[in-house]
């Protein structure tokens, strides 16, 4: 037999959460096709692995790389970090189904401007993926504020009966076509609006596909429980699995409230099928948003339209040069985007390393000052929180990017290393691995990254991409609820 890679002497971390073990692993036709002893094997190309760690490609289940993926597809802020899958569509904002009467309601502008939504059907979105060939796999979620944006005249009020008729069937179509499922993005002024009955009603076509409910809670501020109480609701009527996006205390009031939030998601899964998706930082990032102005923590522009010179400033300091209040400033600096430094560090910890919780980037790569976890938060997990402050094992942190995340979201043979599994495969360095991006200098490639196989096709080697790109469309596979026990 003649292999088409092999990969000698890795120490193979699976996945699955089982500690390392030591073995040789050989790829044939974009597959994995043997693990173990391979002395004799041959192959077209062989990798000595010896003292670095051969895992899963990590799974990015939170992103906004819908638009990305197909502009940018060689993906650097991703496979620089090892990731091989990106899920797009969170928060209520996709690429498709959509079709824009003019500028994209805030936040669908974190997606790009008018002229990047050009997807009427999540078929033509599809369609536009493979022939992109981006360099990772890309699975999708269908945004709730995406479908309002279509058949709402005014987003600032609940749906009514037709128009909710019109999303739902919308909504089926982009699920029979192989969409993940729902999200939404119920704290935005776009989608607040939209009562509980809106969303339970839309959620009601999941079940049948068995899609998942993801949500970027109505409060991630003092009502977060009650917000979480609402998606549990919406997941149990609806008999669809629920994932709370980035789940965070915001707000210094909120600080300190992590095991609360945690309890709740406990006793929320022992009935039904429910996690969650964090990002290893204290700071957030998303469009500049009014209600979160305060001076009770410090706060940057990542981007404004008309002010693009001050990005990566902080608010502080330009209401001070305009002589003005910081709301007024950041009025004035509309639309924009910002960092907040919003949360406490025990909290992203605790909440960090819960059994339920999957890491997810929620990187923004349309931002010309982006929050350094568009190119960090993988290593930062596995280096930083894993490696230097012993948060969790290295296993445990790439069960939570890996094989969790594959059960999750039904992606079938993907997240762990077996035989007969696709071979998306990252090796690096247990001893080097970091983050290199940070908030001064947010867009620079992960340390300690050798290796990045996609579909079995390395496509990142030595700290550069080489151009080759071999990510697929994966379509939902099978009833999502499945992936929950256990
Ligand atoms: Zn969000
Ligand atoms: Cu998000």
């Amino acid at each position: 037999m003649r292999y088409d890679t092999l990969i000698r002497n890795a120490l193979v971390i699976d996945g699955s959460d089982r500690p390392a073990y030591p073995a040789d692993v050989a790829l044939l036709e974009g597959r994995i096709a043997r693990i173990g002893d391979l002395q004799g094997a041959v192959a077209g190309e062989e990798i000595d692995a010896a003292g670095r760690v051969l895992a899963p490609g990590f799974i990015d289940v939170h992103t906004h790389d819908d638009t990305v993926v197909i502009r940018q597809p060689q993906m650097l802020p991703k496979l620089s970090q090892g990731v091989t899958t990106v899920i797009v569509g969170n928060c209520g904002i996709s690429a498709s189904p959509v079709s824009l009467r003019g500028a994209p309601p805030d936040p669908m502008n974190l997606l790009g401007s008018q002229a990047a939504f050009v997807y009427p059907r999540f078929r033509d979105y599809r369609d536009a993926v493979d022939a992109a060939q981006p360099a990772v796999n890309v699975a999708a979620l269908i945004g709730h504020t995406a479908l309002r944006s279509n058949h709402l005249d005014d987003l600032y009020r609940t749906a009514t009966a037709e128009e909710i008729a019109a999303m739902r069937e919308q909504l089926r179509a982009s699920l029979e076509d192989g969409a993940l499922g729902l999200s939404t993005g119920l704290a935005y002024a776009s989608a607040f609006s939209a009562e509980t009955a809106e969303v339970l009603q839309l959620a009601a076509e999941l079940s049948a596909f068995g899609a998942v409910y993801t949500t970027h809670l109505r409060s991630e501020f003092e009502p977060v429980l009650e917000a979480m109480d609402e998606a549990f609701l919406i997941g149990r009527q609806a008999k669809a699995p629920v994932i709370i996006s980035h789940l965070k205390c915001a707000g210094a009031g909120n600080w300190g409230r992590s095991p609360q939030l945690l309890a709740s998601l406990e006793q929320a899964a022992q009935e039904h099928p429910v996690g969650c998706d964090c990002y290893p930082y204290a700071a957030s990032s998303s469009t500049l948003d009014l209600k979160q102005v305060t001076d009770a923590f410090r706060i940057t522009i990542t981007w404004s339209t008309p002010h693009p010179e001050l990005s990566g400033r902080d608010l502080m300091d330009i209401a001070a040069e305009w002589r003005t209040t910081l709301l007024d400033a950041a009025r004035r600096l509309q639309p924009a985007g910002a960092v907040y430094y919003g949360m406490d560090e025990a909290d992203v910890r605790r909440i960090l390393a819960h059994p339920l919780s999957m890491i997810g980037s929620d990187g923004l790569p349309e931002d010309p000052f982006p929050h350094p976890r568009l190119w960090g938060a993988f290593p930062r997990v596995l280096g930083h929180f894993s490696r230097d402050l012993g948060l969790f094992p290295l296993h445990t942190a790439v069960h939570k990017m890996t094989g969790l995340s594959a059960a999750r979201f039904g992606l079938k043979q993907r997240g762990e290393i077996r035989e007969g599994h696709w071979a998306d495969l990252v090796l690096f360095d247990p001893a080097r691995v970091r983050d290199v991006a940070d908030f001064k200098r947010p867009q620079q490639a992960a340390e300690g990254i050798d290796g990045v196989w996609v579909n079995g096709v390395r496509s990142y080697a030595e700290g550069q991409a080489n151009g080759r790109r071999h990510g697929r469309f994966l379509a939902r596979q099978g009833d999502l609820r499945e992936g929950f026990n256990g």
